[in-house]
C-alpha cells in the first residue's frame, strides 16, 4: 500500500475539477492535483480552524505565523528571507500578474521560457504585456541568446517556472547564473514560480534568488504550499521578496490587488511548511516509483523515446509530434479514455506533447498507460494517428 493508495473522499465522490469534468470512461491525468490523501498535519490544522468556525477575513498577514513559516522553510532551500519580506496572496498567479504590472518596468514586455505553466500564457496579455516566448533549447535549457535579444529589444522581464511545469525540468545554478548576469546588464527583472521545487527526486535546485546578490536584487519569488501539500482549493500562496524596494511598493499596493487568500490557506500553509516534511517525502518516494513506471512501461512497449524521467514535478511531458502534431491529447481523450493536457497550451513550443500527471493511484496510472500503450502502437503499427 502506498501513500497513493489511499484514496481522498472526495476523489472517490467524484467531486472536485479532477474527476468531475469527464464522463465515467474517462481517465483524468491532466488537472495537476494530486490523488492523495491530506497530509495530517495540514489536514489537523485546518479540522481544528474548521471547528473553531474561523470563517472570518483572515488575522494581518504579520500575525499569521505564514511568514515566519516561509521564511524558516525557505531557508532550508538555501534561500534567506526575512519574514517580514514575506507577503501572502491568494495564488500564484496573482502574485505573478501584481509583480509584472508593479515591479517591471512599466509596459515592458515579458520574456517567457516555453514550454511553461499554461497559465503564465494567459497571464501576461491580461496585464496588457506582450509577451514573448522563448522556447528552451532542446527541451531542457533557457536559451540565453534568444532572451538577451529580447532584453535587448526593451522586455523588462523573464517569467521563469522553475522547476518547468510540464517540461519537468530543473535549471542548473550555471545556466541560472548566466541568466542572472544578463539581466542585470540590460536592467531586468525575474519573476520565478518556484512552487513546484519541493516535488523533486534528488535533482539539486537552486532558487533563483539564492544564486547570488544581483540575482536576489531582480528576483521576484513566487511559491506555495498548495502544489507539493495539494490544497490548491485553499487559495493561498506567498511572495519572497528580496528587494527591499519591492517590499514597499508592495506595501503601497491598494487591498484589491493582493487580497483574497482564505484563513483555511493560510493556516494550511503555515502547518504545511513547518511540519509537512515528513508526509512529502513519502509521497515523493511513490511519485518516484510512478515516475519510472511511466517511463518503464513506454520503453517496454517500444515508446521508450517519447518520455524522459521527470526530474522534478508530478508530470510526464509525453513527445507525441511523430504521432500527432498538433492535438495529441484531444486524440489520445478521444481513442484512448486518457485526460491529458495538451501541449500547444504551454506555448507554441508544446505543440504535438501532452502533459501527463502520474500522481494517481496505482492502478489507474497502470490502466492510463496500458490504453495510451494500446493506441500508440496500433497506430505506429497501422501508419497513423487514432
Ligand atoms: C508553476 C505553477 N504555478 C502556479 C500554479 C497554480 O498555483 P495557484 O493556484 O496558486 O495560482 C501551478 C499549478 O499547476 C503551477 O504549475
Amino acid at each position: 500500500m502506498t501513500s497513493l493508495d489511499a484514496q481522498p473522499v472526495w476523489r472517490v465522490n467524484g467531486m472536485g475539477k479532477r474527476w468531475s469534468t469527464h464522463g465515467p470512461g474517462v481517465l483524468d491525468l491532466g488537472v495537476a492535483e494530486m490523488d492523495v490523501s491530506a497530509c495530517p498535519p495540514v489536514f489537523d490544522a485546518v479540522r481544528r480552524a474548521v471547528s473553531a468556525e474561523a470563517f472570518g477575513y483572515p488575522v494581518p498577514d504579520a500575525r499569521s505565523g505564514v511568514p515566519e513559516a516561509t521564511s524558516r522553510w525557505l531557508s532550508g532551500f538555501g534561500l534567506a528571507v526575512p519574514a517580514d519580506a514575506v507577503r501572502i496572496v491568494p495564488d500564484a498567479l496573482r502574485g505573478i500578474a501584481v509583480a509584472i504590472r508593479n515591479l517591471t518596468r512599466p509596459g515592458s514586455a515579458v520574456i517567457v521560457p516555453t514550454p511553461t505553466y499554461q497559465r503564465f500564457i494567459e497571464v501576461v496579455p491580461l496585464t496588457g504585456r506582450e509577451i514573448i516566448e522563448v522556447p528552451l533549447v532542446g527541451g531542457r535549457d533557457l536559451d540565453l541568446d534568444a532572451i538577451e535579444r529580447a532584453l535587448a529589444a526593451g522586455a523588462g522581464s523573464v517569467l521563469l517556472c522553475h522547476p518547468v511545469n510540464p517540461a519537468a525540468v530543473v535549471f542548473g545554478a550555471d545556466q541560472l547564473t548566466a541568466l542572472a548576469e544578463l539581466v542585470d546588464r540590460w536592467g531586468g527583472r525575474v519573476i520565478t514560480d518556484e512552487v513546484h521545487a519541493p516535488i523533486r527526486y534528488g535533482h539539486p535546485f537552486t532558487p533563483y534568488a539564492a544564486l547570488n546578490d544581483t540575482a536576489r536584487a531582480h528576483a521576484v519569488t513566487v511559491t506555495s504550499a498548495t502544489k507539493a501539500w495539494n490544497f490548491p482549493g485553499l487559495r493561498t500562496a506567498v511572495m519572497a521578496l528580496t528587494n527591499p524596494v519591492d517590499v514597499e511598493v508592495w506595501d503601497g499596493l491598494r487591498h484589491l490587488e493582493t487580497s483574497g487568500a482564505s484563513p483555511l490557506g493560510m493556516i494550511a500553509t503555515a502547518a504545511a511548511f513547518d511540519h509537512g516534511q515528513p508526509w512529502l517525502d513519502a509521497v515523493l518516494a511513490d511519485l518516484d516509483d510512478h515516475r519510472h513506471q511511466v517511463v518503464e512501461t513506454l520503453a517496454d512497449n517500444g515508446l521508450g523515446e517519447i518520455a524522459q524521467l521527470p526530474d522534478a514535478t508530478y508530470l510526464a511531458w509525453l513527445d507525441l509530434r511523430a504521432w500527432d502534431e498538433n492535438r495529441p491529447a484531444e486524440l489520445l481523450r478521444e481513442t484512448a479514455g486518457v485526460a491529458l493536457g495538451e501541449g500547444a497550451l504551454y506555448g507554441a513550443a508544446g505543440a504535438g506533447f501532452a502533459r501527463l500527471n502520474f500522481a494517481t493511484a496505482p492502478d489507474v496510472l497502470a490502466e492510463a498507460l496500458d490504453r495510451i500503450v494500446r493506441v500508440l502502437t496500433k497506430s505506429r503499427s497501422t501508419g497513423g494517428p487514432g
